[in-house]
């Protein structure tokens, strides 16, 4: 067996052992008989299971008691609709920062709820604090942690004083310990850090749990599911479950402290690489450049397919970026070893020797 190193943004790699845990665990889930697929998702075994995933993300999130974990499904993009549906009340508008293509996303679906007002925007970059024009009438603030297509990440953490913070943290949440105390909600699609797609996490302050707009679907309403403990209807159990399997691999690995150290050294070989080269370059405002997708673009376009293609051939896979950008898009997730970023940047330079 030769696994790659699988540059993806998402779906994207997920650490060997965990992999194997679930081949081991496929046929039989420790003694039952039965695959985690097959089993009632109100059965004794999979009521453990989801208990004990939530119970470990609690632990290594230090999720305070006040909040609720709901394991749901529908995506990111879904939360682009729930969080204006069960936010919104009384109040008839909403702040959203702008930072990039997801930012876009979540606004123009807000917009379908509320007026909309756009409190900052960057490209390539995030606006400081000072500089947002913040309504404190706002039902909510909502910003992305981690723009992933331009690799654009905050690296402070937006006050809306006492409007709650929203936070689309898809492609950055596990990456780094978070004070979630900070947030109102915060939702993740699990395809990146968490584990396969189908499964979304969303992390709601109890208080803001409560009354929809009207004609919300059941499905679309946080309280319904918290009541339901994410069991409203059957939930997405085989990703509740790979997701139980990485959040128990990142405990046995020292948890997001541990993370985060191994993530900034990955980020810093790679950025060091592109800014040494005099070949490569990123256009990230260096203050705000993601630790979890990094794009970069070679000197001449020309070259791109050549680059993809020899990388592929080394066992470098997905390293295409997006295709509104273009170049190319190192993700570098925490189930990216280190080894498959030093192998990056050693075809990096061996290209340039040859071709620069
Ligand atoms: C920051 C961000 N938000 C939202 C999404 C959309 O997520 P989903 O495909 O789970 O709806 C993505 C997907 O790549 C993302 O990176």
């Amino acid at each position: 067996m030769s696994r790659v190193y699988n540059f993806s943004a998402g779906p994207a790699m997920l650490p060997e052992q965990v992999l194997q845990q679930a081949r081991e665990e496929l046929l039989d889930w420790r003694g039952t008989g039965m695959s985690v697929m097959e089993m009632s998702h109100r059965g004794k075994e999979f009521m453990s299971i989801a208990a004990q995933t939530e119970a470990d993300l609690r632990e290594i999130m230090a999720i305070p008691d006040s909040y609720k974990v709901l394991f749901l499904q529908g995506g990111a993009s879904s939360q682009f609709a729930m969080v204006p549906l069960n936010l919104l009340g009384a109040k008839k508008s909403a702040d959203y920062i702008d930072t990039g293509s997801w930012s876009k996303k979540a606004i123009a679906e807000g917009g379908l709820y509320c007026e909309v007002n756009v409190a900052g925007t960057a490209e390539y970059s995030v606006p400081a604090q000072d500089d947002l024009q913040l309504n404190p009438d706002a039902a909510y603030l909502h910003y992305t942690p981690n723009e992933t297509i331009t690799g654009v990440e905050f690296p402070y953490i937006p006050d809306a004083g006492s409007v709650p913070l929203v936070a689309d943290i898809s492609s950055t949440i596990l990456s780094r310990p978070l004070d979630v105390s900070r947030f109102g909600v915060i939702y993740a699609g699990a395809q990146k850090n968490i584990g396969s797609a189908g499964l979304t996490v969303v992390i709601v302050r109890e208080d803001l749990i409560g009354e929809t707009l009207p004609h919300t679907p059941s499905m679309f309403s946080y309280k319904i599911h918290a009541d339901n403990g994410s069991m409203y209807n059957t939930p997405p159990t085989y990703g509740w479950y790979l997701a139980g399997l990485v959040f128990d691999w990142i405990k046995r690995n020292g948890g997001l402290e541990t993370m985060a150290r191994i993530n900034q050294r990955k980020a810093e070989t790679l950025y060091a690489a592109i800014d040494g080269s005099g070949f490569y370059s990123n256009p990230v405002d260096t203050a705000c450049r993601s630790w979890m997708n990094v794009p970069f673009t070679l000197a001449d376009a020309v070259l791109d397919r050549t680059f993809l293609g020899e990388a592929a051939e080394q066992g470098l896979f997905t390293l295409k970026g997006h295709r509104s950008v273009g170049g190319m898009r190192a993700s570098i997730y925490n189930a990216m070893p280190e080894q498959g970023v030093d192998a990056l940047v050693a075809f990096m330079a061996d290209f340039q020797k040859r071709y620069g």
